[in-house]
C-alpha cells in the first residue's frame, strides 16, 4: 500500500450550530430545526444515520452552538464513541472550520473529511458510498449534487427577464468531501479575505480544486422551512431512504472425534470435536447464511462449497469477512445481528465477549450491534442428547 492511500482515511463533520431562523419564523419551534421531531427521532439523528452506518468513517465531529446543552445531551444519549462534539461559530462556514480544527490533532492533513449538514436527514448510505468510491478513484474532492430539472428564470422587478440555460447546472447537496488540510486552508483564506462561502466546494473552487460531481438523490433535501419536514417524513417513512432487509440463518453440526469446538471464532476446549469440512463454527455459518439470505444471495454452501478443497479445515472467520464484503458491495450495512446457540454443552457464557468482539471485527461494526446468547433444549432431541450443536441467526441490513 502506498503512503498516500494508507493516509486516505475518512472522517466526517456535521455543522449543527445554526439557529434555523427560516424554519422558526413559520411556527413557535422551541428548539432549532435540527432538533425537530422527525419519523420517530430528530432531524439531527436522521442526518447522522447514514454516516454512522458507514464503518469506514473513523470519527464524526458535530459542531453545536456554544452552550447547546440539549444537543450535547442528545449526542451523548446515542452512546456512539465515534461521535465527537465541538463548538460551532456564527456562520456555517465558521462552524465547519471549527470542526476541522478539532480534527487537526486527530487526523492527517491528507485524510478526507465529509461535510454534511445537520439539516439533511434523508442522506442514504448509498450516497455516502458513492462519494467515498469517487474519492478512492482519485477525485481531489467530491460534491453530492442533483441536476436541475425545472426551467430556470431570471427575475427583474417581479417579471421574467430571461430563461437561464439549465444544461450543465447542478444543485449542490451535502455531503461534500475534501482533504482536511486543503479544505482548512481554503476556509481560512476565504475568512481572511472576508468572502462568505455557502459550501465547501465554493471555498475550494477559489483555490482551483475541481471537485467531482457525484449524482445524489433529489430526495436528499435540506430542511429549511416547516413544510420540508413533511417531505422528509414521507421520504423516511415511505422507503425513499433506509431500505431495510431481514435475514435468518441456521446451522447444525454433529459432534465427533476431537478435543475442542470453534464457536464465534473462539476455540473452546470440549470432550468432543465437530464433524465438518471447515472448522464447523455454527455461529459464523448461521450468521453468514442470515446475511446472504437477507441479500437474496443464496446460502453459504453456494459461495463456499464443501466440495472445494480450499475450504478444508478453513477458518470460518474468512467466510464471514468475505460475506461482509459482499454485503458492502451490495450497498448494505449490518444494523444488528442476534445469534442463539442451541446446545447442552459446552457453556458459552464466559466466551461471549470474545465471540462478539470477533464477529464485530469481521463485520466492521460496533460490538453493540451484535448479540450472542445460548439455550439448552432441556435434554430433548438430538441437541438434548448431546449429539451436536446448532445455531440460529437473525440480521437486519440497511441500505
Ligand atoms: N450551521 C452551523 N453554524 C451556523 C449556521 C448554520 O453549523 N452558524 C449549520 C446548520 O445547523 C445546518 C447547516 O449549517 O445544519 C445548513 O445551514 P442552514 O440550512 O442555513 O441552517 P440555519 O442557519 O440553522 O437556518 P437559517 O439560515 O434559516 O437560520
Ligand atoms: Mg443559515
Amino acid at each position: 500500500m502506498s503512503a498516500r492511500s494508507a493516509a486516505r482515511r475518512l472522517f466526517a463533520v456535521v455543522p449543527a450550530a445554526g439557529r434555523g431562523e427560516r424554519f422558526a419564523a413559520e411556527g413557535a419551534a422551541a428548539l432549532p430545526k435540527q432538533y425537530a421531531p422527525l419519523a420517530g427521532a430528530t432531524v439531527l439523528e436522521w442526518s447522522l444515520r447514514a454516516l454512522r452506518s458507514e464503518p469506514a468513517i473513523e470519527a464524526i465531529v458535530i459542531a453545536l452552538r456554544p452552550g447547546d446543552a440539549h444537543g450535547a445531551a442528545l449526542i451523548a444519549s446515542l452512546g456512539d464513541a465515534r461521535l465527537h462534539v465541538t463548538s460551532g461559530g456564527g456562520s456555517r462556514q465558521e462552524s465547519v472550520l471549527r470542526a476541522l480544527e478539532y480534527l487537526v490533532p486527530r487526523a492527517a492533513s491528507e485524510d478526507f473529511v465529509l461535510v454534511h449538514d445537520a439539516a439533511r436527514p434523508c442522506l442514504t448510505l448509498e450516497e455516502v458510498r458513492a462519494l467515498s468510491a469517487a474519492l478512492a478513484a482519485g477525485a481531489p474532492g467530491v460534491v453530492l449534487a442533483a441536476p436541475l430539472v425545472d426551467t430556470v428564470k431570471r427575475e427583474q422587478g417581479g417579471a421574467v427577464a430571461a430563461t437561464v440555460d439549465r444544461s450543465g447546472l447542478w444543485r449542490a447537496l451535502t455531503p461534500q468531501a475534501f482533504r482536511l488540510g486543503e479544505l482548512r486552508a481554503a476556509l481560512i483564506a476565504a475568512a481572511e479575505e472576508g468572502v462568505a462561502v455557502t459550501d465547501e466546494s465554493q471555498a475550494m473552487e477559489r483555490r482551483g480544486v475541481r471537485a467531482v460531481l457525484v449524482p445524489g438523490s433529489p430526495l436528499n433535501i435540506k430542511v429549511t422551512r416547516a413544510e420540508d419536514l413533511t417531505v422528509a417524513e414521507v421520504v423516511l417513512r415511505g422507503g425513499g431512504a433506509g431500505r431495510m432487509r431481514i435475514g435468518q440463518g441456521c446451522d447444525v453440526h454433529a459432534f465427533g472425534e476431537g478435543d475442542h469446538v470453534m464457536l464465534g471464532g473462539v476455540r473452546i476446549a470440549h470432550a468432543r470435536g465437530i464433524v465438518a469440512h471447515s472448522d464447523g463454527d455454527v455461529i459464523i455459518h448461521a450468521l453468514c447464511d442470515a446475511i446472504l439470505g437477507g441479500l437474496a444471495l443464496g446460502d453459504i454452501g453456494q459461495h463456499f462449497p464443501d466440495t472445494d478443497p480450499r475450504y478444508r479445515g478453513a477458518d470460518s472467520r474468512l467466510f464471514l469477512r468475505e460475506v461482509a464484503a459482499k454485503m458492502r458491495a451490495a450497498g448494505y450495512a449490518l444494523r444488528n445481528a442476534d445469534v442463539t446457540v442451541l446446545a447442552e454443552a459446552p457453556r458459552i457464557a464466559r466466551h461471549r465477549t470474545a465471540m462478539v468482539a470477533n464477529l464485530a471485527a469481521d463485520l466492521g461494526v460496533e460490538a453493540a450491534c451484535i448479540n450472542v446468547k445460548a439455550t439448552t433444549t432441556e435434554q430433548l432431541g438430538f441437541l438434548g442428547r448431546g449429539e451436536g450443536l446448532a445455531a440460529l441467526a437473525t440480521v437486519m441490513l440497511e441500505g
